[in-house]
């Protein structure tokens, strides 16, 4: 059978941006800005963004087209002992699906709670407590796993590209009416300054540079599996480049708007910002029930999540069940459900114990996630950098400069390397 590919560049390029922005967008970079010396924390972010965050992009679309494969394939065709690195990166997306979709489940609950008025009376914290590691959990995350299945069964075009035309315009058209209400409430002012105030000294820091890279990495989607497929299902006549430029600004200025939205509404109703969960779970929904219309806007707060999430999870699954289609000739359906129930029995701990949760999402974003990105790389470098740049340049509507191959050779996996060691060492 001939192997999938987009509709049309506005699918693939609207699929991209669904999959790089999703929680790491609007619950994780606000904060780590907010930490990391604010206005201060884009420097680091936007250098490597344009150094190596859209070459990551093209790198890994360009594996991906070239060799008409995921990870699985593209992996075994440049290296030894390919095959298995490519397991290995399926395996982390199952690991990173597991975790991410118990988050997307709470988020689906509190949703639900907006429309049935729970959210009005409860006290946030006690409800999170409730539901964080319950087996209530449980059953949402499996409903956000069976919806993914659903959408990714359905196909490249008919499934994903389609759910993500219209996720996508929903999302921004939600991003920016949620924005606009959050910095024009009372002291909005005060939590802009929180956010943006910057504090050149933490810039100096190398913890601040790694913090910037994996978050980025992760931001974008570049782990060596999701784009690589996403790459698979270009043609020779798409646009590599520039589409790389505009996933990037995408899912930037949705993350930095985030913090417009998310931080002017906690500051304005004096609530301490928390850290981690509680941003989104407990201090959030304390400012909807003090805010006039509060609930409703939660309610879009929480759709715009759910947006956001589930356009990256088809993209989590599509990279396992790809895998599943061309080496085990399995249908699309039946490796949909099976891999989606796979990932439920790999992610149901999670929903159970806090520090299952923990070791399984650090182990796949921090500790081997990174490496898929490096492994990609020298898979594409491996297959011979001047024929990378031809495949680059196919289709292209821009000119790449020829300093993107030494770049690529050289500069990108050095860069990896480096930050992905100073993490270890800088603690
Ligand atoms: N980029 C997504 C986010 O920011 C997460 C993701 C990682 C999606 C890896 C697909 C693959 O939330
Ligand atoms: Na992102």
């Amino acid at each position: 059978m001939a192997r999938e590919t987009w509709g049309s560049r506005v699918g693939f390029v609207a699929a991209s941006i669904g999959s790089a922005v999703g929680l790491g967008n609007i619950w994780m970079f606000p904060m780590r800005a907010g930490l990391y010396g604010g206005a201060a924390f884009l420097v680091p972010y936007l250098v490597l963004l344009f150094t190596v965050g859209v070459v990551g992009l093209t790198v890994e679309w360009t594996l991906g087209r070239s060799t008409k494969g995921g990870p699985i394939e593209a992996f075994a065709k440049a290296l030894p002992g390919g095959k298995y690195l490519g397991i290995l990166v399926n395996i982390i997306m199952i690991m990173i699906f597991a975790f991410y979709s118990l988050v997307l489940g709470w988020i689906l609950r509190y949703f639900i709670a907006t429309l049935t008025g729970e959210l009005t009376k409860a006290n946030p914290g006690a409800f999170f407590d409730a539901l964080a590691f319950s087996k209530e959990a449980l059953l949402w995350q499996f409903i956000v796993i069976a919806i993914t299945v659903g959408i990714v069964a359905m196909g490249v075009q008919k499934g994903i590209e389609r759910a993500n035309k219209i996720m996508m315009p929903a999302l921004f058209v939600l991003l920016i009416m949620l924005t606009i209400r959050s910095v024009t409430l009372p002291n909005a002012y005060e939590g802009l300054k929180f956010y943006l105030l910057p504090d050149w000294s933490k810039m100096m820091s190398g913890k601040t540079w790694m913090i910037a890279l994996s978050q980025m990495f992760f931001s974008l989607s570049v782990l060596g599996t999701t784009m690589v497929v996403y790459g698979s299902y270009l043609k020779e006549s798409d646009d590599i480049p520039l589409s790389a430029i505009a996933t990037a600004f995408g899912d930037t200025a949705v993350a930095v708007t985030a913090g417009f939205l998310i931080f002017p509404a906690v500051f304005s109703f004096g609530v301490e910002p928390t850290a981690g969960p509680g941003l989104v779970f407990v201090t959030l929904p304390m400012v909807f029930q003090k805010m006039p219309g509060g609930i409703f806007f939660g309610m879009l707060f929480f759709l715009l999540l759910i947006f956001a999430g589930l356009s990256s999870t088809v993209s989590m699954l599509e990279v396992y069940v790809d895998s599943a289609i061309t080496k085990l000739n399995m249908s699309r359906k039946n490796a949909s459900v099976l891999l989606g129930l796979a990932t439920f029995l790999v992610g149901a701990p999670s929903a159970l114990s806090p520090s299952y949760f923990d070791w399984i999402a650090n182990i796949s974003t921090v500790y081997i996630g990174p490496l898929g990105a490096l492994i990609a790389a020298l898979a594409l470098i491996r297959l011979g950098i001047e024929k990378a740049y031809e495949e680059l340049r196919k289709g292209a509507l821009i000119e790449v400069p020829e300093a993107w191959k030494p770049w690529v050779k050289y500069l990108y996996p050095i860069v990896i390397i480096v930050i992905y060691i100073s993490q270890f060492v800088l603690g």
